[in-house]
């Protein structure tokens, strides 16, 4: 059966049991960017039926303060307001009805956006729905692998950092030890600070292992650290820990690239590469 002629039915079986009950209109969908990047925007959207009501108010709020109307019966319908900290603006040239562009974000606009429909008098039967949108502040660079020293001896313990700085939410860190998953119990982790200014928040991985010689590949072991943040972003930095081992060590481990002019021992440098890769999903 046709879901508005069903709650048409309801309607007027409500109406039949208690007066005052309008049930005719109501919100069917309420939609918003999210999450979004600071300085883009996109579309509130605020889908309703009236099933003959009449529509005295559509309004948009973020937390508790309006920041647009629709009132179809006034001149001009829209009317917008100003938000303490500008968190966004409202084009109304391209807003309608529900449906509101808003532009610049900035992190103050993450937050409970409501929408709120209400009907002609005499009931001004009022109905809302909520959805939360969340601004995201990407960070400054891309994730740094630190604390690395310049040589080791095989059974040392290799202890680094990965931090990716400042961002909104904090970044999700990642390891990996020769392109798999570093094992749960080698990692530290470091509460995310946050700076009071900005309130973007620097976050900070810890690894810490024994440097066996199950995990040279031709004399080092490659470190990965990935930051990521929602599906906006997504980067990778990579150390490689090189030991210094013998050069017969490296033999018996079967895994050195024993060649013309290979050196007698590896060197103890520490080779850093940088592979970034940034995945921005268009809106
Ligand atoms: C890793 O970061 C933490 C927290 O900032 C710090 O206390 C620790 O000394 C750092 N370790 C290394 C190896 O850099």
């Amino acid at each position: 059966m046709d879901l508005a002629y069903t709650s048409t039915l309801l309607s007027l079986l409500l109406l039949g049991i208690t007066n005052d009950v309008v049930a005719g209109l109501h919100i069917t969908k309420v939609t918003v960017p999210t999450p979004v990047e600071v300085g883009n925007g996109g579309w509130l959207d605020c889908e309703f039926v009236d099933e003959g009501e009449s529509i005295y108010a559509l309004k948009w709020y973020l937390g508790l303060d309006e920041i647009y109307r629709w009132t179809p019966a006034e001149n001009p319908p829209i009317k917008t307001f100003p938000v303490k900290g500008d968190p966004l603006t409202v084009d109304t040239t391209l807003s309608n009805k529900g449906k509101v562009k808003i532009n610049d974000l900035t992190l103050g606009a993450s937050g409970v956006f409501r929408c709120e429909v209400s009907a002609e008098a005499p009931d001004f039967h009022t109905e809302s729905d909520v959805a939360t949108i969340t601004v995201v502040d990407l960070p400054d660079e891309e994730p740094r692998i630190s604390g690395a020293r310049s040589s080791y001896q095989l059974h040392d313990d290799v202890m680094i950092n990965c931090s990716s700085q400042r961002s909104q939410p904090p970044a999700s860190l990642t390891f990996y030890i020769n392109q798999e998953l570093a094992d749960p119990g080698w990692l530290i982790h470091y509460p995310t600070k946050e700076d009071p200014e900005t309130g973007l928040e620097t976050a900070t991985l810890g690894l810490r292992f024994p440097l066996r010689p199950r995990l040279l590949r031709l004399g080092s072991v490659s470190i990965m650290c990935t930051a990521s943040i929602f599906n906006l972003y997504l980067k990778s930095t990579e150390v490689l820990v090189l030991a210094d081992v013998p050069f017969h060590a490296s033999i018996m481990e079967g895994r050195a690239a024993a060649g013309p002019g290979y050196p007698g021992r590896v060197s103890s440098v520490l080779t850093i590469m940088t592979s970034g890769v940034l995945l921005r999903l268009s809106h």
